[in-house]
């Protein structure tokens, strides 16, 4: 047993997503969420800003004895994971887009990634878009303008989600879409909006159950699994988004 805390972090508000199921999955733990909502999006700048920010965080949480660290983000990932892991003893998770979940669902011919600019962009993703491309077509939507909707205020979201993806009609329209792969973790608080869109004639896949279920499995193979009672704390480099996260861990 060990009940040192838990690190999960994001860009902002998104990887309160992933928390929540972390938090669903593996109940007895103290988790510690920091979102860098002050330096987000991370998903529109050059990488070497994201990794510098993702080291400055990941060295709190080694202050603060985690256990393990969640990047609850997928453009973080995308950047920095080989670096944080080989920085860090301690297990570092990351996010991927469950693009393996979609294309195994053989009826999933025509498949949408939504993701950040900077994930659909990197090598991460190619290579994963390289393994499951044969059966299916993979369309990339970058979608930045969810993340904003998620960071400054949820107002008029069905008719900004409805302009963001109307930017792709030309790519969709003849296509039957068969399912949508959220490969950023501020989507998933927009995910009704955007079953709205499609009618909810797609199936919507995320990747937050296969990294908490993997967090699970690192701490248990290393007997380092929490037996004491939840606590979350939350921080954030913007202290005004405090009450939004609480909202959102309640929600
Ligand atoms: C962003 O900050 O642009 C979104 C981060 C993500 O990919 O989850």
């Amino acid at each position: 047993m060990n009940n040192n805390p838990i690190g999960v972090f994001d860009s902002g508000l998104g990887g309160i997503s992933v928390l929540n199921t972390c938090l669903t999955i593996l109940p007895n733990e103290h988790y510690i969420y920091y979102g860098d909502s002050l330096h987000a999006p991370y998903g529109t700048k050059p990488k070497e800003d994201v990794l510098a920010r993702c080291i400055e965080i990941c060295d709190y949480f080694i202050q603060k004895n985690a256990k393990a660290i969640v990047v609850a983000c997928n453009t973080a990932t995308s950047v920095a994971i080989t670096e944080l892991r080989k920085r860090y003893s301690i297990p570092i998770i990351g996010m991927e887009p469950a693009l393996k979940v979609a294309a195994h669902n053989k009826e999933n011919k025509n498949i949408i990634v939504m993701a950040t600019p900077l994930t659909l962009k990197e090598k991460k993703f190619a290579s994963l878009m390289a393994n499951y491309a044969n059966n299916s077509t993979i369309l990339k939507m970058p979608c930045p303008e969810f993340v904003e909707i998620v960071e400054h205020g949820m107002q008029d979201v069905q008719s900004r989600v409805n302009k963001q993806i109307d930017v792709y009609k030309d790519l969709i329209q003849d296509r039957q879409i068969d399912s949508i792969v959220l490969g950023c973790t501020h989507f998933l608080f927009v995910k009704q909006e955007i079953e709205n869109y499609f009618n909810h004639n797609v199936q919507m896949i995320d990747g937050n159950e296969g990294t908490a279920r993997q967090l699970k499995h690192l701490l248990e193979i290393d007997g380092n699994l929490g037996n004491h009672k939840q606590k979350v704390e939350i921080f954030n480099s913007d202290e005004s988004k405090l009450p939004l996260s609480y909202q959102l861990v309640d929600a």
